[in-house]
């Protein structure tokens, strides 16, 4: 006991110069921030403590289970901590030390202080240990003068923590709206060991900090048109540039409500890369720092990840493919569709069966008519012996309505001829009625690209610097082929809204457009039978446009809010509602519809078939029949006399051999 005593006394005694001892009460400040204010669980903190006090210090906050480092001021590269930890980690400096004022100052050039980085400074303004304390911080303050030119900005998280007496700390928060301004003060609360911590506001602090006191942000509008400057805030010319109206609308309320002043400067594109990997346009601003905040909402794409950072303020406009469904007959043969392929197959069945029953019931037939003498036969009975060529006529006269020339008598081939008559009937009755619905149906077949790429639809784009940007830059295959096939080298395909709009209306045309104008103009022009039937197919794919601002932005949590603020209050669908046209709606599509010659496609191009098969077999036949004359004439000749005169006898001789070949044909 003696021993330590005297260890302590000869401890205290050798770091008196440079100590400052860090107690138990500092323990139980640190874990209350920990896990309240901070929300942090693990620390590295800079002390100038004996090896014994740091070790005690150590002792209780291990007890609660936090994670930590205590360190001395001459680690200083253990500020540079792994990106991936640090929002879950802070720093704890001890300002009493004789290096704390060089410290902080190495940690402000290498930029340390910014989001997410936390810093907690410790000062003790107890005067004596008999608890007087002084007032809060004063401008004067030799902390205050150190801090009011560092980099800590409205994203940084510095809290003073002053020791007032044995078991009081007050709290306060430092930041500069910007670099031109001078430091603010915030007054977070207090601290004492019996109550804990006690804070004025509960508030995150992009919560707190939103007036800016007037600080001048740089932001820049994209403008295809320079008329647009005229034409901000009016709602007028609601197809040109209503992507840059609608930013701008909600960056002016973000001013407001950020008490911020932008100072705005006009670009003509949104920016891409060059070959050198150098950004143009706005992106090349944020880029180079030039200005804070993108004015206009801009896509967010893979290259542009890293060089800004992206705000979830979504301006509700894509691009779209947009085409009137087709009618069905352009897309498919709708003279098959009116029964599933199993009703065509039993239908074919069912032929096949009855036109083995009617081959059947048919020789019966004519067994009992052979009988009837000729004068008492009826007009409808058979007169001689039905071929297969005769029954498949009948067969065929009664599958498609057309009738046929014999009237049974027995009755079995009254029932199979009946059955077919029934079937056919309910089946032309089925078959009809279907097959006008599908006249007037449209096709919803096409929902892909793919099905896009192999439809008869021409396509056309709106001519727009973006969309010459996207268009060729993706590598998936299906939008390569798309771009090869349809767009490369086709100068023709990029046109005006006007004619877009126009040729989606004649239909069978898909023009690719920010569905904002493309649905403004068809609401236009589009007459209401016009406005059914429209579809969308996505080839970009990508977000929706949304805000952009400069990486690594001090004001990034604030605009954060305040773009949720701008969704939830309101005030970004009112705008949107204004400037993007919704998909206009369809008021019942009843209507006449004309049946053209594309409808009857596949009939025609049936009847032509027909046509041109039958030409065929026609020329067959003659030659056949040519062949065999010739041959039975040869035969002929040689069995008839020598003598005979060689002309008159080919012609008699023909008209006999035909007679008998009729005749066997037919008996
Ligand atoms: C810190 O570094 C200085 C000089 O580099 C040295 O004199 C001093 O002893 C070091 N202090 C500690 C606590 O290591
Ligand atoms: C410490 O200071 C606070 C505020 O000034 C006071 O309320 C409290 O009583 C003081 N405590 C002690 C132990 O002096
Ligand atoms: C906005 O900032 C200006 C300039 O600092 C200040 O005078 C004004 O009071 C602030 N407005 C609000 C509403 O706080
Ligand atoms: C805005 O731009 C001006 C001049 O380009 C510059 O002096 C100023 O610092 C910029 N403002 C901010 C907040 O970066
Ligand atoms: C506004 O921007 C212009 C162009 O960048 C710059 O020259 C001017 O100084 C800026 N004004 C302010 C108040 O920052």
């Amino acid at each position: 006991m003696g021993s330590l005593i005297i260890m302590w006394i000869l401890l205290t005694v050798l770091t008196l110069s440079a100590s400052h001892n860090i107690d138990s009460m500092i323990g139980s400040f640190i874990t209350d921030m920990s896990s309240s204010l901070l929300v942090s669980s693990s620390f590295t903190a800079f002390f100038c403590a004996d090896a014994v006090n740091t070790a005690e210090f150590s002792r209780q906050i291990s007890r609660n289970y936090l994670l930590h480092r205590i360190a001395s001021f001459n680690d200083s590269e253990l500020i540079d901590i792994d990106e991936t930890i640090d929002h879950n980690h802070y720093f704890i400096v001890d300002f009493d030390c004789e290096e704390g004022v060089e410290f902080l100052r190495k940690a402000n050039t290498r930029g340390q202080f910014v989001a997410p980085a936390k810093w907690i400074i410790l000062r003790d303004s107890r005067v004596n240990d008999g608890g007087f304390s002084q007032l809060m911080m004063e401008i004067n303050d030799e902390l205050v003068s150190l801090l009011s030119n560092f980099d800590i900005f409205p994203d940084s998280e510095v809290v003073v923590s002053q020791r007032l007496n044995q078991t009081t700390m007050e709290l306060s928060a430092l930041y500069r709206p910007s670099s031109g301004q001078s430091l603010i003060i915030e007054d977070l609360g207090t601290w004492s060991h019996e109550d804990g911590l006690c804070l004025c506001n509960y508030d995150q602090s992009s919560r707190r900090r939103v007036n800016l006191q007037g600080i001048v942000l740089n932001t820049s509008l994209v403008m295809t048109d320079l008329n647009t400057l005229n034409h901000l805030t009016d709602y007028q010319d609601k197809l040109i540039d209503a992507v840059t109206k609608a930013s701008y609308m909600w960056i002016l309320y973000l001013s407001e409500r950020m008490n911020a002043t932008f100072n705005f400067t006009v670009e003509r594109t949104w920016g891409y890369k060059d070959e050198d990997g150098n950004w143009n346009g706005m992106i090349g601003l944020l880029d180079r720092g030039e200005i804070n905040i993108g004015g206009t909402a801009t896509f967010m794409i893979s290259q542009r990840i890293g060089v800004v950072d992206y705000v979830q303020l979504y301006t509700p406009t894509g691009s779209r493919f947009l085409f009137r469904r087709p009618p069905l007959s352009y897309i498919s043969n709708i003279f098959t569709l009116p029964f599933a392929r199993s009703v065509w197959i039993a239908i074919v069945v069912f032929l096949v069966i009855s036109f083995g029953f009617l081959c059947i019931t048919m020789k019966w037939e004519w067994q009992n008519l052979k009988m009837i003498p000729m004068e008492c036969r009826l007009g409808g009975d058979l007169e001689r012996k039905p071929t297969i060529t005769d029954n498949l006529l009948v067969l065929l006269g009664a599958a498609f309505q057309q009738g046929f020339y014999c009237e049974p008598r027995t009755i079995s081939t009254r029932i199979v001829v009946l059955m077919m008559l029934l079937i056919a009937l309910s089946l032309y009755a089925a078959y009809t009625a279907n097959i006008v619905a599908l006249l007037q149906s449209t096709a919803d077949s096409i929902k892909t690209l793919d099905d896009l790429m192999n439809s008869p639809l021409k396509i056309g784009i709106f001519d727009i610097v973006y969309n010459r940007y996207y268009f060729g830059a993706f590598e998936d295959p299906v939008r390569k082929e798309f771009y090869e096939r349809l767009v490369k080298d086709k100068p023709a395909v990029w046109m005006p809204l006007e004619e877009g709009i126009q040729r989606v209306r004649e239909g069978l045309f898909a023009f690719h457009v920010d569905l904002g104008f493309g649905y403004q103009m068809m609401q236009e022009t589009f007459e209401e039978v016009e406005k059914c039937g429209i579809e969308e197919i996505d080839y970009l794919k990508v977000y929706d446009p949304l805000l952009v601002i400069e990486k690594q932005s001090p004001f990034r949590e604030i605009i954060r809010v305040g773009a949720l603020w701008i969704a939830e209050t309101g005030l970004k669908p009112r705008v949107a509602s204004k400037f993007f046209t919704q998909k206009p709606i369809c008021t019942g599509s009843t209507s006449f519809v004309s049946v053209g010659i594309i409808d009857c496609y596949v009939a025609i191009v049936a009847i032509i078939y027909g046509c041109a098969i039958s030409f065929i077999v026609l020329l067959l036949e003659n030659i056949w029949q040519r062949c065999v004359k010739t041959r039975s004439h040869d035969t002929v000749l040689h069995e008839s006399s020598p003598e005979a005169d060689r002309t008159s006898g080919k012609q008699s001789l023909r008209s006999d051999r035909v007679q008998d070949l009729l005749d066997n044909h037919f008996n």
